[in-house]
């Protein structure tokens, strides 16, 4: 049996939750890959709604078990709230959620230096959600980081602490930030590993077994590919690879294991934080986009930016994370405009078009994006379930995405629920 695999296209929050919430319900084995708690996704579980920042949400669906895999930088204390959260609200959460032994940790001097270094940036402010995932990226990459498997083992966990807290202390200090006693961040350490202990195991023998066992196996990714610490708009981006690459090595599943790769994309473009965004429209229309389709980070509470489709983006992501399905949400939230742009190249200053993604931050803020302008369409269409109860001028623009996206527009969101989707089927 091969894998899918999930992927945002832009710049995060493409309704990925909702599309994991439909696709997880016919896996065996979901894994989160990368990120961390910087992800939201909003859920309703019995009639109350809750953010779920770390827990897959394929936990909603009784058969599905669900992996938090080494990739992920995992807040333990977010964690454990999360998982009170949901029993409290009758879901079955022992013996199905799994944790990576490999996975970093984040602790609270990461959120702390997240916090206080976007403060201290006067110019160029990342943007961050202030959950530390920088922080702990960096330690992890500095190799200084502390491992969940570290606080199962207490094999010296005195010293691992001391030396993350050693690589941190300048930097620290010159921002003013407290640094924890290791006493203190020790015991809190060791609370945080009796509590996580009944979830941790060994991911990649998790992820293999289900392999060899022929179950389904389904990679949810976090965060877009627009974000990706090495192919966004760097340095606007996440610490993570939020492309297929990261839900790989996030995973431990190989390349040739993966046989659907599922984008996800709005029908317009949303980002939050700072970065370039040529399609952004800082006009009516946009603040129309906002209010209509309530784009407010579900971590943060952040009026998020928005602007139509940007098919250089979203095409970019496609080929490098090759997409076989597009996943087109928010197509309602659409509906009313007379014409709709549709951005097909940028120009830059000097009057040249082009239709790739730059590398450049500073090259990419000054395109200014070529559209094509399509007919809108009107209505309610929450109530489509088939192709045939889509308006015709919404079909055409579903063909002009595939057209310059390479890909197949295989699911169409019609509205917030798990029943507002229009499924086209296999090819
Ligand atoms: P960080 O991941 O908190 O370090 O934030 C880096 C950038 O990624 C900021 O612009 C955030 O707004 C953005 N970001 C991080 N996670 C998400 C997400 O799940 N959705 C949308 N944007 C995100």
């Amino acid at each position: 049996m091969t894998a899918s695999a999930l992927i945002g296209l832009q710049w995060g929050d493409e309704g990925k939750g909702k599309m994991v919430d439909i696709l997880a319900a016919d896996a065996d084995l979901v894994v989160r890959c990368q990120g961390g708690s910087n992800a939201g996704h909003t859920v309703e579980v019995g009639g109350e709604k809750s953010v779920l920042h770390l827990v897959p949400s394929g936990i909603l669906a009784p058969e599905v078990r669900c992996l938090i895999g080494h990739g992920v930088v995992l807040d333990a204390e977010q964690l454990l709230k999360e998982i009170e959260t949901l029993e409290a609200r009758g879901v079955q959460v022992a013996g199905r959620l799994f944790v990576s032994d490999r996975a970093h940790l984040v602790f609270p001097v990461h959120r702390a230096l997240d916090q206080a270094q976007e403060s201290k940036r006067a110019k160029g402010k990342i943007g961050t959600t202030g959950k530390g995932i920088g922080p702990a990226y960096e330690d992890k990459v500095a190799r200084c980081g502390i491992r969940v498997g570290d606080l199962m083992r207490g094999q010296d966990l005195e010293g691992r602490i001391t030396r993350t807290l050693d690589a941190k202390r300048p930097r620290l200090e010159s921002l003013g930030c407290s640094v924890p006693a290791v006493a203190e961040m020790r015991s809190f350490a060791e609370e945080m590993g009796r509590r996580l202990a009944p979830y941790v195991v060994d991911g990649v023998e998790v992820v293999h077994a289900a392999r060899r066992a022929g179950e389904r196996i389904f990679l949810e990714g976090a965060q877009g590919s627009l974000l990706d610490i090495d192919l966004g708009t760097y340095p606007f981006v996440t610490s993570s690879n939020a492309n297929i690459g990261g839900l790989l090595s996030g995973s431990g599943l190989p390349a040739n294991a993966v046989g659907r790769v599922v984008g996800v994309s709005k029908a317009y473009t949303t980002r939050v934080g700072s970065g370039p965004f040529p399609t952004e429209l800082e006009d009516a229309t946009g603040n129309r986009l906002r209010e209509r389709g309530n784009e407010f980070g579900s971590t943060t509470g952040r009026p998020r930016r928005c602007g139509w489709f940007d098919g250089p983006a979203a095409r970019f992501a496609c080929a490098v994370n090759g997409v076989t399905d597009i996943a087109l949400t928010k197509v309602d939230v659409m509906s009313g405009f007379e014409k709709i742009g549709f951005a097909v190249a940028y120009e830059g200053p000097d009057g040249q078009r082009s239709e790739s993604v730059p590398g450049s931050v500073e090259e990419y803020a000054a395109k200014r994006p070529v559209y094509e302008w399509l007919a809108g369409w009107e209505g309610d269409l929450g109530g489509a379930r088939r192709e045939a109860d889509l308006p015709a001028s919404l079909l055409d623009y579903i063909r002009a995405v595939e057209d310059y996206c390479h890909a197949r527009v295989r699911w169409i969101g019609v509205g917030p629920g798990r029943e507002h989707i229009v499924d086209r089927g296999e090819a």
